[in-house]
């Protein structure tokens, strides 16, 4: 049976792989990666790559595929080693295109290597590069505070172009996949130092003070000694049959079942939806997905019409004040008072797999102060072309423990962390 034949030599090339790629002889309970928020609402995270070892500045991209890296502009590598067609990691990329370079070889360009389109998804461009690898080094973590750092020799990635790199933060020269495939950053750390397939996110919501992202094994202790590990509530994650390509989703999809206001109040207003919408069709259209390129939350046209007209009918007569795009509701924050959620206003809940599990959303997460005077929603209407009913956007998430298991597709959330008395940054990167 070919199909048989086929998933058995590829999980024996996957073994095979696993193992040569099996780093040093240090084997950590985790990895930490501080993740700065750029002015341009991007976070981005630090690596070391090449031998020998540069710093390589990369914006997040949590459904992301894979790392990929501008290797026109100055990549220089004693180290590099290009995916050789139908070899093992071709196989793990899931690249059948085979590629010829008629120039002199150099990073980007071989003879008989393997393809795949890099995507840039905070301007939804993308480009096909070589499948190659390098050595990574990261971070190891004592879970109180970053250790030593550890390499992993032949972490694979797509050598891209400088062109693909237009709308990313200044300094940045790629973007760092976290999703659901073999190649993603967190795959490819556990495959190397025998973690779950599992990480971590923390956002944080300052462009001064850094959050993390974890992979491997908890418990993380946040400053000051709280471990969050242990008071996260676990709502399943969906896959999304058609993503990029007309592949399955490499995105982290979750079930919304309703969206309400203060749900734990008496005074309980559900925003009235079309339900529909809420699941993922066969061709991969509604649903939930959380992404961290972008800023704010976009909603379908009428969940985002709903969501305003619930949120204005409950604020009554506190007058709106000149719109600040992106955003349509604003006031001045004064009307408001300050909580230590912040901005004092109704939570908006998501309510998941039944009403006992909701992902609360308080002032901090939905609201933002656009400046020192105006308040707005934080959610941006989609527009007709919006083809996930919601994406939860980064503002939504920071302040936030989200841990994405990858092997028992679950996601475990903190809601907003302010409540516990710490945040994002206060994970000891000292
Ligand atoms: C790449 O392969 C092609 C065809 O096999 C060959 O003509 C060409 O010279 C090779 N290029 C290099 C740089 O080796
Ligand atoms: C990369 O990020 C670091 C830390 O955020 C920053 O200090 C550095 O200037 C950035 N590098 C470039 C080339 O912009
Ligand atoms: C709900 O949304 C679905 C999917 O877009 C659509 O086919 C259906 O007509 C909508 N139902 C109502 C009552 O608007």
């Amino acid at each position: 049976m070919a199909s048989f034949s086929f998933s058995s030599s590829s999980s024996i090339l996957f073994l095979l792989f696993s193992i040569s790629i099996a780093a040093t002889s240090f084997t950590p309970k985790s990895l930490v990666l501080p993740v700065i928020k750029h002015p341009s609402l991007q976070y981005i995270i630090q690596i070391h790559q090449r031998t020998p070892l540069v710093p390589v500045n990369l914006t997040v991209d949590l459904g992301g595929r894979f790392m990929w890296v501008d290797c026109d502009r100055g990549y220089v590598s004693s180290s590099y080693k290009p995916a050789r067609c139908r070899s093992a990691q071709c196989y793990l990329a899931k690249s059948i295109s085979c590629g010829k370079c008629y120039l002199p070889p150099h990073p980007g360009c071989n003879n008989h290597t393997c393809h795949l389109p890099a995507e840039n998804t905070v301007i939804q461009l993308s480009s096909s590069g070589e499948v190659t690898s390098d050595v990574v080094s990261v971070s190891s973590t004592n879970d109180f505070n970053p250790t030593r750092a550890l390499s992993v020799h032949n972490f694979l990635f797509v050598c891209s172009s400088t062109f693909l790199l237009e709308g990313l933060a200044g300094g940045v020269t790629g973007m760092a996949g976290f999703g659901r495939t073999r190649i993603s950053l967190p795959s490819q750390f556990a495959a190397a130092f025998s973690f779950n397939r599992k990480f971590t996110v923390c956002l944080s919501g300052s462009t001064r003070f850094p959050g993390v992202i974890f992979s491997g094994y908890g418990p993380y202790h946040f400053l000051p000694n709280t471990d969050l590990t242990n008071s996260l509530t676990y709502t399943p994650l969906f896959i999304n049959p058609l993503g990029f390509a007309g592949e399955k989703s490499s995105e982290y999809f979750i079930g919304v079942k309703s969206i309400e206001f203060n749900s734990k109040t008496h005074f309980l207003n559900t925003v009235p939806l079309n339900t529909t919408l809420l699941k993922i069709d066969r061709n991969g259209n509604g649903g939930t997905k959380i992404s961290t390129v972008n800023p704010y939350t976009v909603l379908e046209p009428s969940i985002y019409n709903a969501l305003v007209k619930t949120f204005t009918t409950e604020l009554g007569n506190i007058p709106r004040v000149d719109a600040v795009a992106p955003f349509e509701v604003c006031y001045s924050s004064k009307s408001f008072g300050s909580t230590e959620l912040g901005p004092g206003v109704a939570s908006i809940d998501l309510i998941l797999q039944n009403k006992k599990v909701i992902w609360r959303m308080f002032g901090a997460n939905s609201m933002v102060l656009v400046n020192d005077e105006v308040l707005c929603l934080g959610f941006v209407d989609g527009g007709v072309e919006a083809k996930t009913a919601v994406v939860i956007g980064a503002h939504q998430i920071e302040d936030n423990l989200l841990e994405f298991d990858l092997a028992t597709s679950r996601l475990g959330f903190s809601s907003t962390l302010l409540g516990r008395n710490t945040n994002c940054a206060n994970f000891n990167l000292s």
